[in-house]
This record gives structure tokens, C-alpha cells and sequence, in this order.
């Protein structure tokens, strides 16, 4: 009976936890709705609710995590990105709404092929290759092919969609993801340095148009030291080298060499590349695209905020 009695006096409800907030209430709102497997919607409208002793527990543990800098998505395990949920885990970093960008312009531009200029009404004849280049979670791969297979299931059923990370647990945590949204067959993953993993030959290249996402690490470590907020993202997925630049610099001379085989360097038609930056590279990264493809029209995106965030040509 005592037992009874105690269990009934500890038992509190969400208001009361959002009365001593150690983390923000929307973060606080996100771990309990997780605990209790009903959605924030849920939560926030029940909120009078009795929360039993033992999940408020587990909520003071995930809440300690949190103060430790370890993201919200780490703590539940799903990330939201373009509107789908993605797994995720230490293994992978937690994909950002600015990456949702490359989606929208890749699916555009596929979209929009064979309408408008000679240049891409070349490019509707070719087969489109979606590479995405340090895929992580998969979430850009996976995201791109849900679109064209709701906006362009025509030009979706002739596309390849193929992904590369160089870290082995990424890549099964993106596999993981492709077959929960029923692409494990159509995306093929590899494991590898970039397009390593690849054998294009001159044919392959000359009947396909490449359209490259690359979201691949580009801080520096003076950056990743002063942010706390991302010590808990994978190291790999972060460090781009002295400038950030290390591995779009190796993937613009893998490219190069791989035109090589074609008489002339690529312009539209053969090759799309979206990369993401730091808005600091700007400059640097138009200067390198300049040297590499000197031909390419290319050209610096910004992300809702006015920051310079994306190479595009
Ligand atoms: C910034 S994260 C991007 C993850 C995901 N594409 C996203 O947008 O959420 C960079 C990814 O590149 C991978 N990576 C690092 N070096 C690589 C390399 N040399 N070749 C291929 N992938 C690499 C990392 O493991 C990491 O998953």
C-alpha cells in the first residue's frame, strides 16, 4: 500500500517537467513524445498527462546527454530531412535542412531536362547517374530518388542512383535507410575514396550525364574545435583538411581524369556537380573550379540566410 502511495506522489505530468527546463521546451518536447512513442503533436496538446516514474528517469538521462552536446537525432535515433525520416546514429552525421537545397536542385534539374536550351535538350537523351559522394545517412540519395519517382517515374525507372562513403558503418546505416523507404534495390552504395569505386568508361560517359552531390567534409579543424555543438558528429564526416578544401580538390582531379577519356572537358550535358561549402570558401573553391573545368559556367548558391553555401555547375 505504501509503495502504492509513493509511486502515486512522484508521478508528475509535462507541464511540471517544463517547469525547470535545463534544455529547450521544444527539445524537451521531442525526447518525452520519443519515450512515449506518441508524436510532439501529441504531447503538447496532453500535456496534463501523468509521465511515470521510470520514463522520466530515462527523460533525465537523455536530457543529461543533451547538456553534453550529443544532437537531439543521436538521442531518438531519426533525423527529419525533406520531409522523410532518416536513422541515424554516431556513425553518421545528422543531415541539415540547408543540405535539403542540393534535393530540390537535383530533382529540378532532372525534372527539367529536355526543356529549354540546346544544352539540355543534349542532356535528355543521356542517361542521368546520381552519384552522391559521402552519403552518410543516404538521406540525399534516398530523398532524390522518392522525388523523381513521384515527379518524373518515367525518367526515374531509366536513372542509376549510386552512393559512396568511405566509412563502412555509414554505409550500413544508409543501406539500412534505402530499405526502409523501399530503394534497396535501386541504389547501389559503395565503399570507397570518392569515385574510386567506379569504372566509367568513355562510352558509359559519353551516353550519361553525371550529376554529383557532394556534401563531403569541408571544415577546418580550427572550426570543428571551436563548435561544440558538432563534437559529437563523426570526425570523418567533418574534417576537410588545412582550408576544407582536401576532398573537393581530390574529387575535381579524379573528375578531370575521367573526362580525359572524352575529347573535350565537360560542359553541360555530361556533368552536373552540386557541392556543399563553408560560406568562407566561396571564392576559393569558383578559383579551383576555374582551374579544373575551365570551360564550366559555374556558379556560388546561396541558403535562405544569404549565406554562400553552394558550388553548382
Ligand atoms: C558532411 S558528411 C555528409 C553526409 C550526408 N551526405 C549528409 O548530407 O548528411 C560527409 C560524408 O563524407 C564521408 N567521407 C569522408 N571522406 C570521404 C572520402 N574520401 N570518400 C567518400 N566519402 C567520404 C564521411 O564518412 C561522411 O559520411
Amino acid at each position: 500500500m505504501s509503495i502504492v502511495i509513493k509511486e502515486k506522489e512522484n508521478k508528475i505530468n509535462f507541464s511540471q517537467v517544463l517547469r525547470s527546463p535545463l534544455i529547450s521546451r521544444q527539445e524537451s518536447g521531442i525526447l518525452m513524445a520519443f519515450l512515449l512513442k506518441i508524436s510532439l503533436e501529441v504531447l503538447l496538446t496532453h500535456s496534463e498527462t501523468e509521465i511515470r516514474p521510470a520514463v522520466y528517469k530515462r527523460f533525465k538521462l537523455l536530457e543529461a546527454k543533451r547538456l553534453k552536446n550529443w544532437p537531439i537525432a543521436y538521442l531518438t535515433g531519426v533525423k527529419e530531412f525533406y520531409g522523410f525520416d532518416f536513422k541515424v546514429s554516431p556513425a553518421v552525421l545528422t543531415p541539415r535542412p540547408e543540405t535539403e537545397y542540393m534535393v530540390e536542385e537535383i530533382v529540378e534539374i532532372i525534372k527539367n531536362r529536355g526543356t529549354g536550351s540546346k544544352e539540355h535538350d543534349k542532356s535528355a537523351s543521356l542517361k542521368p547517374i546520381i552519384i552522391d559522394l559521402g552519403t552518410g545517412s543516404g538521406a540525399i540519395i534516398i530523398s532524390v530518388a522518392k522525388e523523381l519517382k513521384r515527379l518524373a517515374p518515367t525518367i526515374y525507372r531509366r536513372a542509376e542512383f549510386l552512393a559512396v562513403d568511405i566509412s563502412v558503418p555509414a554505409l550500413k546505416m544508409a543501406k539500412n535507410n534505402a530499405a526502409q523507404h523501399k530503394l534497396a534495390r535501386k541504389i547501389k552504395f559503395y565503399q570507397g575514396n570518392l569515385l574510386s569505386p567506379f569504372k566509367l568508361n568513355k562510352r558509359d560517359l559519353s551516353q550519361s550525364e553525371l550529376i554529383i552531390a557532394a556534401n563531403l567534409p569541408y571544415l577546418t579543424p580550427a572550426q570543428i574545435k571551436k563548435s561544440p555543438s558538432i563534437s559529437r558528429e563523426p570526425f570523418l564526416a567533418l574534417d576537410g583538411g588545412s582550408d576544407g578544401l582536401k576532398y573537393y580538390r581530390e574529387l575535381f582531379k579524379q573528375l578531370r581524369e575521367l573526362f580525359k577519356q572524352l575529347s573535350e572537358l565537360p560542359t553541360v550535358g555530361n556533368l552536373r556537380i552540386i557541392c556543399e561549402i563553408d560560406e568562407s570558401q566561396a571564392k576559393k573553391i569558383k578559383t579551383l573550379t576555374k582551374k579544373y573545368f575551365p570551360h564550366a559556367a559555374s556558379e556560388i548558391i546561396c541558403d535562405l540566410s544569404g549565406k554562400k553555401r553552394f558550388l553548382f555547375f
